[in-house]
């Protein structure tokens, strides 16, 4: 199928489908549930996946028996030749593990590779479910704050060298492009970081998630295609379901070049028996890797006029705002620290006054307060009811 505009631009009634997005919003953010509030925060988007998809998935449902499933070379093979093609790096299809989701990825990581109290090294701010990762597995943060200036955002070598030099800081979790702040590192930048990492021994696990959400201009670097150096260092996790919108089918993966660190991972996740593929999973994957380039195409397209739509009009209408446009991703990292408000009460601005739902900064970390995060794959339609809510709610304020 050949995808436009219009088939972003549809509306699809989400409420009622059981979407966390939708269905769980005023819950989660303690809204009365009478308020129609938009959903603006977690990341999937509001558009349909790509019809192949839908026909494969559907086909696959009247099947009507959706017990275990066998783990088939084409799954592997269809990863690889995306990856290649994609992201410029050759894999070996025996180096990609199935997992079923990025974050038990990273989390069996570290289980796996530190123990309990070590420091795990995160920039923050940075995707909460990271901190969370190394909390709740009793390890320690150790924060390598971004350097933001005018909006820009870039990494502390200086600060990262003397943490990678500490012996009790282990591994590094890395989001590539960053979640929130919308930067796609270059190639260089990553490779400085890379090098410090593997020369201190600390292991590197990039979250590349988000690596084909790239807007023009920009591209991504897969982490382990940098040098072999890296690559032995390196435990990378994809997924395809930002890039088409199937995060509910639970299916993602592992690359590991290094045969030993792919051991002991694999170890990890049979501890845990986290390896049961999703039913529907695969058949979505393989067939979006290999019929679909052209849906990933229009999407980057369109989200990029989202941002073009919603850049202007923050110029126009709320400058007290200052939007830091994404490089990739579909998330957008709004600053409001000049309105005059505290962190807090610029949350409360926008769930109790603007009734968006958002991802608010102080879950990114300290270095988030003052921000907010907005989700903007979503047609049009649903962006401009945002903006308008956003600019009367000031006006009223
Ligand atoms: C950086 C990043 N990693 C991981 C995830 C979630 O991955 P999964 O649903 O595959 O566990 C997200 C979702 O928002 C994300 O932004």
């Amino acid at each position: 199928m050949k995808y436009n505009k219009e088939y972003f631009d549809h509306y699809t009634e989400r409420r009622g489908t059981r979407s966390i997005k939708w269905d769980g919003c005023n819950k989660k953010f303690g809204v009365d549930p009478d308020v129609e509030m938009i959903p603006m925060w977690i990341a999937d988007m509001d558009f349909k996946c790509p019809e192949e998809v839908i026909e494969a998935v559907t086909e696959k449902a009247r099947e009507g028996i959706y017990g275990y499933s066998t783990r088939e070379d084409s799954f592997f093979e269809a990863i690889a030749k995306w990856v290649e093609k994609r992201y410029l790096w050759k894999v070996e299809k025996d180096w990609i593990i199935f997992t079923p989701g990025v974050i038990p990825g990273f989390t069996v990581a570290i289980q796996t590779f530190t123990q309990p109290g070590d420091g795990i090294i995160v920039q923050t701010p940075v995707y909460y479910p990271f901190m969370d990762g190394v909390k709740n597995n009793g390890r320690t943060l150790v924060e390598n704050v971004l350097i933001e200036k005018d909006g820009v955002y870039t990494m502390d070598f200086q600060d990262l060298e003397e943490k990678a030099k500490n012996p009790f800081n282990k591994l590094l979790i890395l989001s590539n492009p960053h979640n929130p702040v919308g930067r796609c590192w270059t190639k260089e930048e990553l490779e400085r970081l890379g090098n410090i990492c593997a020369d201190n021994g600390v292991l590197v696990v990039s979250d590349e998630i988000h690596g084909d959400l790239i807007m023009e201009g920009y591209s991504h670097c897969a982490m382990s295609g940098i040098s072999e150096k890296i690559k032995n260092n390196t435990i990378t996790n994809y997924a395809p379901s930002k890039t088409f919108n199937l995060a509910g089918l639970q299916t993602a993966y592992t690359i590991i070049p290094n045969d030993s660190i792919r051991e002991k991972f694999q170890k990890g996740l049979n501890a845990n028996r986290v390896f049961n593929m999703n039913w529907f999973g695969p058949v979505a994957l393989e067939t979006a890797y290999e019929k679909c380039q052209g849906y990933v195409e229009a999407l980057c397209e369109y989200l990029k006029e989202n941002l073009d739509y919603m850049e202007a009009y923050i110029k126009e209408y709320i400058p007290q705002i200052k939007m830091i446009r994404p490089e990739g991703t579909y998330l957008v990292w709004l600053d409001f620290r000049k309105t005059g408000m505290t962190a807090e009460e610029i949350e409360d601005f926008v769930v109790n006054k603007a009734y968006i739902g958002a991802d608010l900064g102080s879950w990114f970390g300290k270095p988030g307060e003052g921000f907010i995060r907005l989700n903007i794959a979503c047609p049009r339609c649903i962006l401009e009811k945002a903006m308008e809510r956003l600019k009367n709610s000031f006006c009223e304020n």
